[in-house]
Parts: structure tokens; sequence; C-alpha cells
């Protein structure tokens, strides 16, 4: 297989990862994609070319193990397309820190990633965000209280005062909505408020998310999104609901199980999605 441009995007913080994966068989792909809660199964669907832990990538850190995230990265083909496949992510919830955040999309650019899809399980805030709704993010809202692009120096390569302003590239938002028709789903759109957790949130949490302006609620993506963007990839969000969020009975399992039961939904989905033109 030829070498993907990627290699041609290294920096000083992604070239001992680089090394390593290329020695491990990882050519670099134009699409990434980050399994969250409950959806690696679909990294099974991957022809793949090569595949590594995350915990055996030079300087990333051993992930905390949460049940339902087996944390791997896999390349190779999906659907007929050459892809990335980020099995797990690092969460802020878990104690890793901002930048630790930004380890993902950072080494997806410097595979060769144009393009970033991002799944999540959120909880739905919306009254017809129902548990198994499926949301396209068209935007968000940051109230985790971090920001992967702080610190004394520049993430390599990236901006320092990106623009977030149309993150979530508004023709992938619409071509979501049409995969989700094509495969026989109703996709909604919404804003996706991010939040630290671990903890759900209160009712009245709940109705100040609502006030400023978001219909899901969870506890991760934005970070990454950050870093995708302040880096120039094209980022395409799209949310499970797994439960309404503020509930009595909320749960990390009921997510978890929401997340499992409706993964071959979420794939069906992407399947199209990567069969459009244009992604
Ligand atoms: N709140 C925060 N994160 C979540 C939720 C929720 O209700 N559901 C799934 N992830």
């Amino acid at each position: 297989m030829p070498n993907h441009k990627s290699f041609s995007r290294r920096s000083s913080s992604t070239e001992p990862a680089l090394r390593y994966l290329r020695r491990r068989g990882f050519t670099g792909a134009p699409v990434a994609l980050i399994l969250g809660s409950g959806f690696g199964g679909m990294e099974g669907q991957c022809k793949a070319d090569a595949r590594i832990n995350y915990a055996d990538i030079p300087r990333w850190p051993r992930p905390s193990g949460l049940p339902g995230h087996a944390c791997r990265l896999t390349q190779g083909r999906l659907w007929g397309r050459d892809v990335l496949v980020f099995r797990g992510r690092y969460h802020a919830y878990e104690g890793f820190a901002a930048r630790e955040l930004a380890l993902i999309p950072q080494l997806a650019h410097a595979l060769g990633a144009e393009t970033l899809i991002v799944t999540n399980a959120a909880g739905g805030i919306r009254a017809d965000l129902k548990p198994g709704s499926l949301m396209a993010i068209t935007d968000h809202i940051n109230q985790m209280g971090i920001n992967p692009l702080v610190g004394p120096q520049r993430l390599p390569g990236a901006a320092r005062f990106a623009p977030l302003a149309g993150a979530y590239d508004p023709a992938l938002a619409r071509a979501l909505v049409k995969a989700g028709k094509a495969a026989g789903e109703s996709v909604a759109t919404g804003v996706y408020a991010a939040v630290l957790g671990p903890s759900f949130e209160t009712a009245a949490e709940v109705r100040a998310l609502k006030t400023l302006g978001a219909d899901a609620v969870g506890m991760s993506t934005v970070p990454e999104v950050i870093v995708a963007r302040a880096l120039g990839l094209r980022v395409c969000g799209l949310s499970l609901i797994t439960n309404r969020a503020g509930s009595t009975d909320d749960s990390h399992e009921g997510t978890l199980k929401q997340g499992t039961d409706n993964a071959p939904r979420l794939a069906a989905v992407l399947r199209e999605l990567l069969g459009l033109p244009g992604t």
C-alpha cells in the first residue's frame, strides 16, 4: 500500500508515535472515526491492515479500562473506504489532562485524516430526543471547564485561537441526515453540550443547559473537536441518545447497554454516510 501523504504532517509531539506506527504497518487514511461508548463493535466490520492498543502507542497513556471502552486503533477498509478507527477514547472524567484528550485527533491528523467522524452517547434534553434517537451534531457548548489548546506551548501545527464557528461541517451534517434516510433512520439535528462528568446532571442543570441552547448532553467529543478544528480537519458528529438527561435512573450501565443495542443502527447510518460522495 502506498504511503499516505500523512507523513508530511508529522510534528514533534506525534513523531515517536508515527515512527512506531509506521513500523507496525500504519500508512494513514483520509477518514478517521472515533467510536464512543458501546459502539466499538463496529470496528469488527473493518478489514484491518494494522491494529494497535492505545496503551502500546509511544507516549500514550493507558486507558482506564472502564467496561465498554476497549481502546485500540485500527487502520483498514470499512464499507469500501480507507479509514482509521479509534475504538474508545480518553475522557476528562477519567482524570486525563486536557492535552491528553488531544492525542487522538492529533494522531488522526498526523496519519493523514482530513475528516474526523466522532460518535458518542448523550442524554436527550430536547423533548423529541428520546432514548434511541440519533442526532447529527450541528454545534456544541463547552461546559467542561477545560480546553485542550490551553498550555504554555501551542499544540504543534494547531491554531492557538482556533475559530469554532461552523466547527461541525454543515455539508457533513446534512449528509448524515441524508444517510439516515437511506438507512431507514430518522437523524435529528441538534446542539451537543459537553460536561465534565462523571456524575450525571441534576434536573436544575438540565434546565440550565436547555436555557443555554443545548439539545443533548454528554461527557466527551468537544475536546477532540476543538483540536480537530485547530488542525484544520473537517468534523462530523453523531450522537446516540441513550437516556433522557436528568432522569433519576441515569446510569453508565444503561448508557452502555443502549449503545451496544443501537450500535447496528448507528453503523447503518455511517455506512451510508461513507458511501456518499464528498465524505
Ligand atoms: N449526561 C451526560 N452524559 C451522558 C448522558 C447524560 O445524560 N447520557 C449519556 N452520556
